[in-house]
């Protein structure tokens, strides 16, 4: 098999090596400045300035080839402005659900933004084309190339990208300018502002593969198919060829075929797949070349899966054949410290931190996510039900669906699309209907290897939205899925949205003027409900497929059931930053095989709540659970099956114990009463950088008492520094009443501890080598240092 491998492997022309496709990361080096959306003269000029009568006539404003911008802030992308700006109590229901963010249209002074971005093209490239592409501008964007009007892009959600060939100037300075206007919210959660994705710059070929949906590879066991689709600059005829090269993880050609460019694609046979699963998220990758006339004219390199993927009414979602039941969340993009503009390797910190709970599913609601999450999810092992913005089939937003379609359909996690959310004004109406028909017949003809759902806020209702949607999805409204399956028990049903539980981590009772909700699965809104209550529904069907909790992580915004001082959602099973509340511990019980027992809450209640009863909370899957407090046995309790365990305890300080028996193995768990807070801890996320300006690491900073036992109601503030390797770009500490800022400019990072822990996040910068330091400090505490070696870029 080796041999014939390599014999393979020797075949691999020269071509599959060629760099005719570049494609250049355009994050560093832009300048950047508010404008104004209400005065003119301080939006550099824009809309008084006559643009538009001649191209390339960029008046007397900021768009100018020879602007000075020297003094203009230097960022590098993702960049979100939002996240900075102050927060204001005003009395706005966009904008307490926005996160209080002093931006949208009641803030003109803060939503424009203008960047500039100066390039110097090689001459040696001339006769490419070169196109500038945008994966997501918040929002409402208008790009310039050298004073010349190259268009806009209107949603958020969505990338954007120009041919700028005919306006360059090569070997000379060229200046892109981009106008974003964040005045407008395209949602009701925090939206950010900027251009908060990956900027990129594309030099191929006149004759190309089209650079969104160039290459479509779907399989059949272990059937792979690819499909190509060519573009040709002006007066570029002849005939064209493909190659296709299938390659394993180590590099061997597992299969190679040819065939005619486009039409209805190649079958390529890969013996003795690897499957992707989500334990082993085994990915191949298709290097595909485009030939004409005897010459390689581009080349690309798709990582796919081999895997299918099947949507039953009685048996639910099987993956490979086999039965995955949904324990989903539904996600926003935004973290802590950074807003919406996450440095990739938060994408997967995140869906690490999701995988370690026991979630097989994200869905990225309520929008397109980030390429780069769904390559955190390929490559993780994680399913993604991929959701488009608005359920909307007009051009525009029309046009969207099918970029995201072609953009994201190679993604192996991908299992399902959802063609929108809660359109309440039209979801049961003929309207509702004609338009998600429009949008599924496009999922079917650029996808027709997946089919669709929409998230439906209603129960048992079938007009509408629901008639033609292949999988019903229920968002809440649980008591209408019986009587629904009843009614129609030929439609796949699965639970696109559910529970909504609000909880702060480590606070355990209400607490209005901080607006803090206890730290228990207790407290649902009207509409919502426990965690314990849905998925007991979900365990118990079969036919049901399981569904996702909203949400995975708080996130900015939503502020329920408390307004303001709280900004940001209490749905989180973690905080803003990643943190574990006590729900997580919930999910992680019946959602997986490790051993859990979690003891809620902390025992550090001295002075605050001596001698009175407290409600203790036992999430585990062990068989039975006895408490113990001081050494007093306070019961044995039988553990139910997707249940929890409580008990009344009158608190006093010292050791609350559990022993619990899996199976007769015995597991023990405690809470204890600490000393005072004495040394800071810190938890880098990994041992080392990659020294390539886009790398990122998570410090974790918590404290310990003198006996080096963590203080979980620690509130210390903490200062950090970061010297050598990466730059501090965000602090946060899951207080959803926090007005601290999550980012400083220039040095002065600082934090509290908020019940226990805070997070730092650090950016690589381009550095030869060594190792870097990063460093935190309190008032009257031990200090903490973590080194990390810095990696260069291979
Ligand atoms: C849903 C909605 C979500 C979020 C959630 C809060 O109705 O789809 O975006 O608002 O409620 O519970």
């Amino acid at each position: 098999m080796l041999n014939k491998l390599l014999l393979i492997a020797a075949l691999l022309p020269l071509g599959v090596f060629a760099q005719e496709r570049q494609r250049q990361n355009f994050d560093e080096g832009w300048k950047f400045h508010l404008g104004n959306a209400a005065d003119p003269h301080r939006d550099f000029n824009y809309s008084i300035g006559n643009i538009l009568a001649k191209t390339g006539d960029a008046a007397n404003t900021a768009i100018k080839l020879d602007f000075d911008d020297r003094d203009w802030a230097n960022v590098a992308l993702p960049h979100d402005w939002a996240v900075g700006l102050s927060f204001e109590h005003v009395r706005n229901g966009d904008v307490d659900s926005h996160g209080y963010h002093a931006v949208g249209a009641l803030f003109p002074e803060n939503s424009i933004g203008w960047y500039r971005k100066a390039f110097i093209p090689d001459r040696k490239d001339s006769g490419k084309r070169f196109v500038l592409q945008f994966d997501g501008i918040f929002r409402d964007s208008k790009v310039w190339i050298n004073n010349c009007y190259l268009g806009g892009h209107f949603s958020g959600y969505s990338g954007s990208s120009y041919d700028i060939t005919d306006f360059l100037r090569f070997n000379a300075k060229n200046v892109i300018v981009v106008r974003v206007d964040a005045s407008q919210y395209e949602g009701w959660f925090y939206e950010g502002a900027g251009i908060y994705r990956h900027a990129w710059m594309n030099v191929v070929n006149n004759m190309h593969l089209a650079l969104n949906g160039g290459v479509f590879v779907h399989t059949h066991d272990g059937q792979v198919t690819i499909e190509t689709k060519v573009e040709r600059g002006e007066g570029v005829a002849g005939p064209a060829t493909v190659s296709a090269y299938i390659v394993d993880r180590k590099g061997a050609v597992v299969a190679r075929g040819e065939g005619n460019a486009g039409g209805a694609g190649m079958v390529l046979n890969v013996s003795q797949p690897v499957l992707w699963t989500l334990d082993n998220p085994y990915l191949y990758r298709a290097i595909v070349l485009l030939r004409s006339e005897g010459r390689t004219m581009d080349s690309v390199n798709v990582r796919f899966g081999i895997r299918t993927v099947t949507v039953d009414a009685d048996k639910g979602l099987l993956l490979n054949g086999v039965p995955v039941k949904i324990h989903g969340v539904c996600c926003h993009q935004d973290h802590a410290g950074v807003g919406s503009a996450l440095p990739d390797y938060l994408q997967y910190y995140r869906i690490g931190l999701l995988k370690e709970m026991g979630v097989n599913a994200y869905r990225s609601s309520h929008n397109a996510p980030t390429p780069e999450l769904l390559d955190a999810c390929d490559s993780l092992g994680m399913l993604v039900l991929d959701e488009t913005r608005l359920l909307n089939s007009g051009a525009e937003y029309g046009a969207d669906f099918e970029q995201q379609l072609l953009r994201d359909r190679n993604h192996p996690s991908i299992f399902m699309w959802s063609i929108g959310n809660e359109e309440w004004m039209i979801q049961t109406s003929n309207t509702g209907k004609l338009i998600a028909q429009h949008q599924i017949l496009r999922q079917q003809e650029l996808d027709p290897t997946r089919t669709c759902t929409y998230a439906a806020n209603v129960g048992n209702v079938f007009h509408g939205v629901n008639e033609v949607i292949p999988v019903r999805g229920f968002n809440y409204n649980l008591g209408g899925l019986d009587g629904y399956r009843r009614d129609h028990p030929h439609q796949p049903i699965m639970g696109t949205e559910v529970a909504s539980t609000v909880s702060t981590r480590g606070i355990y009772i209400k607490d209005t003027v901080n607006a803090y909700v206890p730290d228990y699965d207790s407290v649902a809104p009207p509409w919502a409900s426990t965690a314990e209550y849905w998925w007991r529904i979900a365990a118990d069907r079969e036919w049901f497929m399981g569904g996702f909790a909203w949400t995975g992580f708080d996130y900015r915004g939503e502020p329920t059931p408390f307004r303001w001082p709280d900004i940001n959602s209490h749905f989180g099973i973690m905080d803003m930053c990643g943190f574990p509340k006590t729900v997580y511990y919930y999910y992680q019980s019946w959602w997986t095989d490790k051993d859990v027992l979690h003891i809620a809450p902390n025992w550090n209640r001295s002075g605050k709540e001596e001698g009175k009863p407290m409600a203790v909370w036992v999430n585990s899957n062990a068989d039975n659970v006895e408490l113990f407090l001081n050494g007093k046995a306070l019961g044995k309790k039988e553990m139910p099956r997707n249940g929890h365990l409580e008990w009344m305890v009158n608190y006093a300080p010292g050791k609350l114990e559990a022993v619990a028996y899996k199976k007769g193995r015995k597991i023990t768990a405690m809470v204890e009463t600490t000393g005072e807070p004495y040394r800071i801890v810190v938890t880098p996320s990994k041992n080392s950088l990659t020294a390539d300006g886009e790398d990122a690491i998570v410090y974790n900073c918590s404290v310990v008492d003198k006996q080096g036992r963590e203080v979980p109601d620690a509130q210390n503030i903490l200062h950090f520094t970061m010297r050598g390797g990466g730059a501090i770009i965000g602090v946060g500490n899951g207080d959803p009443s926090s007005h601290e800022p999550d980012q400083v400019s220039g040095d002065g990072w600082q934090r509290h501890l908020f019940n226990g822990h805070c997070q730092v996040i650090v950016r690589a910068t381009v550095n030869p080598g060594g190792n870097g330091v990063f460093s935190a400090t309190g008032d009257g505490l031990l200090p903490a240092q973590a080194e990390v070696k810095l990696q260069g870029v291979n």
